[in-house]
């Protein structure tokens, strides 16, 4: 494994050896363990869009695992002023061990990837958010210690959230139920794709109360992701009757996990009640974030 652009790229092995190595990582961690890999190596993490939890953990991730990060805002570099992927990937790759990005197009995750001699870490695009999902499923992996007979349901916009999901289903084997307003599903390739491969149910309905029926775990997203603030209106009224509230999860089991990356829209796409509740794991899964890329970053750079 080179790089980490989507999840689809990895193997069941892959992401139970990165979840497992989490778990591990992050017990270090609260045992105040000291222990350097990466001692001397540096991540670039170039930023074409805002982060808080994916710029803070990737770098604080770098710092305690012995190494550094360089926050590089895209429109600060010379990428911003029309320098080439190719260009930037080579010099790059002279000077630091490896890079992470967000951006808008997969397109760019990959082809920085393909021209890095670097490992490439997509810190989300457009497509997908694979960071994300892999410290989701360490949550789920924490509260349940396997994936066998997970029932996970996504409500809401079929986004770069939903996709990563997708994609981990079909590695990971579990049962995905997405629920999406018609015009608002994930992307088709992504779906049909998984469904042909798949050993497990990942299916697209619209009705958000059949949907999480039985359900483990219920995660949403925003309505509105980086990029689509003009289309803001017209979405909120598209997603009316998705909201996660205490109403829809009453439908699912007792102890369901719901889940949220951040930033959440609060009284848009979760009410207040459930994200505060006493079944939202939100800051667990934050705070994974942490454990699940330190693992990621030993894994693709801590033993050259
Ligand atoms: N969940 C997530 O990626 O958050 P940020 O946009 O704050 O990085
Ligand atoms: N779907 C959201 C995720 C934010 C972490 C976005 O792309 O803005």
């Amino acid at each position: 494994m080179k790089d980490l652009l989507s999840l689809y790229d990895l193997t069941k092995d892959d992401i139970t050896r990165i979840i497992k190595r989490a778990s591990i990582l992050k017990a270090k961690h609260k045992k105040g363990e000291q222990y350097y890999p990466l001692k001397d190596k540096t991540l670039g993490m170039i930023f074409e869009k805002p982060s808080t939890r994916t710029r803070v953990s990737f770098e604080t991730g770098m710092f305690q695992l012995g190494g550094q990060a360089i926050f590089l805002r895209w429109a600060d570099t010379q990428l911003g002023r029309g320098e080439s992927t190719h260009d930037t990937a080579k010099v790059l790759s002279r000077y630091i061990d490896a890079i992470m990005i967000r951006t808008f197009s997969q397109a760019t995750a990959e082809d920085l990837a393909s021209f890095a001699d670097i490992p490439v870490i997509n810190g989300l695009t457009d497509h997908c958010h694979p960071c994300q999902i892999l410290a989701d499923i360490l949550t789920v992996y924490e509260r349940r210690g396997s994936f066998d007979g997970l029932k996970a349901v996504y409500i809401g916009d079929g986004n770069n959230i939903a996709v990563s999901w997708i994609n981990v289903a079909l590695r990971l084997g579990f049962d995905l139920t997405l629920a999406c307003p018609d015009g608002h599903g994930p992307d088709v390739n992504v779906l049909s794709r998984a469904q042909k491969e798949a050993s497990s149910k990942i299916v697209l309905i619209t009705d958000p109360v059949e949907a999480v029926k039985g359900a483990d775990v219920i995660s949403t997203d925003t309505w509105v992701s980086m990029g689509q603030e003009g289309e803001r209106q017209q979405r909120l009224d598209a997603f009316k009757g998705y909201q996660v509230n205490e109403e829809l999860i009453a439908s699912s089991k007792k102890n369901v996990m719901i889940m949220h990356c951040l930033p959440a829209h609060r009284g848009e796409e979760i009410s207040d009640g459930v994200i505060d509740g006493e079944n939202s794991v939100v800051f667990d899964q934050a705070e994974n974030r942490l454990h699940a890329q330190k693992a990621v970053l030993e894994l693709l750079i801590g033993r050259s």
